[in-house]
C-alpha cells in the first residue's frame, strides 16, 4: 500500500494556490491512501472544497479533525454549534459529501491494514513543569503574553452545558481511540491522531509563551494507548508544526505537517514537498 501522509495544511490561511500545489504533489506520488491528520481549515466551505480537491488525487482520503477544524465563533455556541457538534455532526457530513473517510467516526480496514484515529485532545501531560506557570493560566490559556485560542473557539460542553476542562475532553477522545483499537481485527494497524502522542515529537524553544503552549500540544495517554497494542506499526500525528520521523518502541511515529506560510522560509513548492510523506506499507 502506498500511503501518503500530511497534516496542518491550514488552507484558509495558506490559500488555494497552496492547495493546488499540495494536490499536485500528492498526485505525483500516486497514493492508494492519503492520510490527513487534522487542521484543514475552520470554514466548512473551505474544508469541503479542500476535501474535494484531495479526493480528486487520491482514491481514499482518511481524515481526523484538527483543533482548528472544530473551532466555532462564540456567537454560535448558543445555537449548539460547539466543538462536539463540529466533530460528531458537521465534519462527518462534510466527509460524506466529499467521499472522505472520517476516522473520528470509526475505524476502517483497507487491504488487511486497520486504520484508527481521533482528533484527540491535550490533557496538560506535556506541560513544561519547569516554567512555573500557575494552574489558573492553564485554565484560561493566557500566560506571558500568549493566548491559546482554543479556550475561546474550541468549546466542548459537558452534560451541564458548561465547558469541559481539557483533560475531560482528552479522556473521552482517548477512550474512543481505545475502543476503536479493540474493535479492529486486522493484524497491522495505523493510528492517526491530531494531538501529539509522544513527548519526543514536541518542539523545544526558550520563549516563555512557547514553553507555556507545550501544555496544549500533546497527550501522553494517546501514545500509551497506541503503544499498548503491538499491532500499531505507524502513528501519524499533526498539531505541532515540527516535522519528525521517529522510532518509539516498536512503532514509527511520523509527523509531517505543512504549517503556516509565515513559518516556512523556502518556496511554497518546497514547503509542500517537505510536508507530504510517502510510506510504503
Ligand atoms: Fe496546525
Ligand atoms: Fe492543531
Amino acid at each position: 500500500m502506498r500511503l501518503v501522509a500530511t497534516s496542518d495544511i491550514h488552507i484558509d490561511k495558506n490559500g488555494p494556490d497552496v492547495l493546488a500545489l499540495l494536490a499536485g504533489r500528492i498526485a505525483e506520488l500516486t497514493p492508494d491512501v492519503l492520510v490527513v491528520a487534522g487542521d484543514v481549515a475552520t470554514s466548512p466551505t473551505v474544508i469541503l472544497q479542500t476535501f474535494l480537491s484531495l479526493r480528486a488525487v487520491a482514491p481514499r482520503v482518511l481524515y481526523v479533525a484538527g483543533n482548528h477544524d472544530v473551532w466555532g465563533h462564540p456567537t454560535l455556541l448558543a445555537e449548539g454549534q460547539h466543538a462536539w457538534w463540529r466533530l460528531d455532526h458537521l465534519l462527518p457530513a462534510l466527509c460524506a459529501e466529499a467521499g472522505v473517510d472520517n476516522l473520528d467516526a470509526g475505524p476502517l480496514e483497507l487491504d488487511g491494514i486497520g486504520f484508527v484515529g481521533t482528533l484527540g485532545w491535550y490533557d496538560l501531560s506535556t506541560k513544561d513543569e519547569g516554567l512555573g506557570a500557575p494552574d489558573a493560566a492553564y485554565a484560561t490559556g493566557e500566560y506571558a503574553g500568549m493566548k491559546w485560542m482554543d479556550h475561546v473557539y474550541a468549546v466542548f460542553p459537558g452534560a451541564d452545558g458548561q465547558p469541559l476542562p481539557c483533560a475531560s475532553v482528552a479522556a473521552v477522545l482517548r477512550g474512543r481511540l481505545a475502543a476503536q483499537l479493540a474493535s479492529v481485527t486486522a493484524s497491522r494497524i495505523v493510528g492517526v491522531t491530531h494531538m501529539v502522542p509522544f513527548a519526543e515529537q514536541l518542539q523545544q524553544k526558550d520563549h516563555p509563551g512557547w514553553r507555556f503552549c507545550q501544555a496544549f500540544i500533546g497527550h501522553r495517554g494517546l501514545g500509551e494507548v497506541l503503544r499498548s497494542d503491538p499491532r500499531v506499526e505507524l502513528a501519524i500525528a499533526g498539531h505541532t508544526h515540527r516535522r519528525s520521523d521517529l522510532r518509539i518502541g516498536g512503532l514509527r511515529a511520523l509527523c509531517t505537517p505543512l504549517g503556516y506560510r509565515r513559518e516556512w522560509n523556502v518556496s511554497d513548492a518546497a514547503a509542500v514537498a517537505a510536508a507530504v510523506t510517502l510510506v510504503e506499507l
